[in-house]
């Protein structure tokens, strides 16, 4: 069949997208998969209905590609995808909800609240301590992140996250390191460790810099490295999320482990996670590709 790579979209998130889709379009074709790329604009559903499509290969990120709406578009159209379904999606897409059940659980998720042009800063401080991360609720990739070490640097952190969401949350900041789990089809891959000289996994750290680490083994023990995988697999599995995934972490200096965030689309770019914890295990690019593709379905 005829296999979509949906790529690109509207999110801040675009360009990391365009280099994931190219990615593993590009694997595909190598494998001799009737593929190609659709970069999805405003007209997105109409340019599904356009083609035909037997599958399709999500490489979008953030919103519209990553919080379900596509997944719901592709369901009334009948066409299998690859990732998490359209409640999983939203719900990975939306850090404040997902915490929510996070906590509903018992799951460790550091302590967050939403803010509005009128919260108080210093109930916010008195409630979360200090220093704060600031987010957009529905961004990835860092976009629009800052971190708050005083009371006077939250309106310049609420007002640059408010240039992408609406909806934005103050988080205690967890020092880290921080580290991430890779899922493939249930299995969780090795646990990769994540170095940086910035204050934080910030987007430029994520995709330009140079000297970010990534440490692979991680660093941590055996156990500590199973637990953090038991940990991801059952934050991955209270949202819903299915076919593959990236459940991102930290631990505190206490040992304890935070649960940042899940991504239902993890990039695929060269500088990527998913892909490297995968060669780890002796999975090329190309075969990871191929084990995601086949989860597609309905
Ligand atoms: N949001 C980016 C693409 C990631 O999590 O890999
Ligand atoms: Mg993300």
């Amino acid at each position: 069949g005829r296999v979509a790579v949906l790529m690109g979209g509207c999110s801040a998130e675009r360009e990391v997208s365009l280099r994931s889709g190219n990615a593993v379009l590009d694997s595909l074709l190598r494998s001799g998969v009737n593929a190609f790329g659709l970069d999805l604009g405003e007209q997105a559903l109409t340019q599904l209905m356009a083609e035909k499509i037997d599958r399709a290969f999500i490489a979008l990120h953030g919103r519209g590609g990553e919080d379900g709406s596509i997944q719901g578009a592709l369901e009334w159209l009948r066409i299998p995808y690859t990732g998490s379904d359209v409640m999983a999606s939203a719900l990975g897409m939306d850090k404040f909800k997902c915490k929510q059940v996070w906590q509903g659980l018992d799951l460790p998720t550091p302590a967050s609240s939403l803010l509005n042009p009128t919260s108080d800063p210093d109930e916010l401080v008195a409630k979360l301590g200090l220093p704060l991360m600031v987010k957009p609720a529905h961004e990835g990739s860092s976009i629009g992140m800052s971190k708050v070490v005083s009371v006077e640097q939250l309106s310049a952190a609420y007002k640059e996250a408010s240039r992408y969401d609406t909806r934005i949350l103050a988080e205690r900041f967890v020092s880290g390191p921080e580290f991430t789990v890779s899922i493939v089809d249930g299995q969780a891959l090795p646990v990769i460790g994540l170095k940086t000289s910035h204050d934080f996994y910030d987007f430029n750290a994520k995709y330009q810099a140079t000297d970010t680490e990534y440490l692979l083994p991680c660093g941590l023990t055996a156990s500590e490295e199973q637990a953090l995988q038991v940990l991801a697999l059952e934050a991955y599995h209270a949202v819903g999320c299915e076919s593959w995934g990236r459940v991102d972490i930290m631990v505190d200096e206490n040992k304890q482990s935070w649960l940042l965030e899940v991504n239902t689309s993890p990039g695929m770019t060269d500088h990527s996670l998913v892909p490297q914890a995968a060669a780890h295990v002796g999975i090329s690019f190309d075969q990871l590709v191929l084990k995601i593709l086949a989860t597609a379905n309905l």
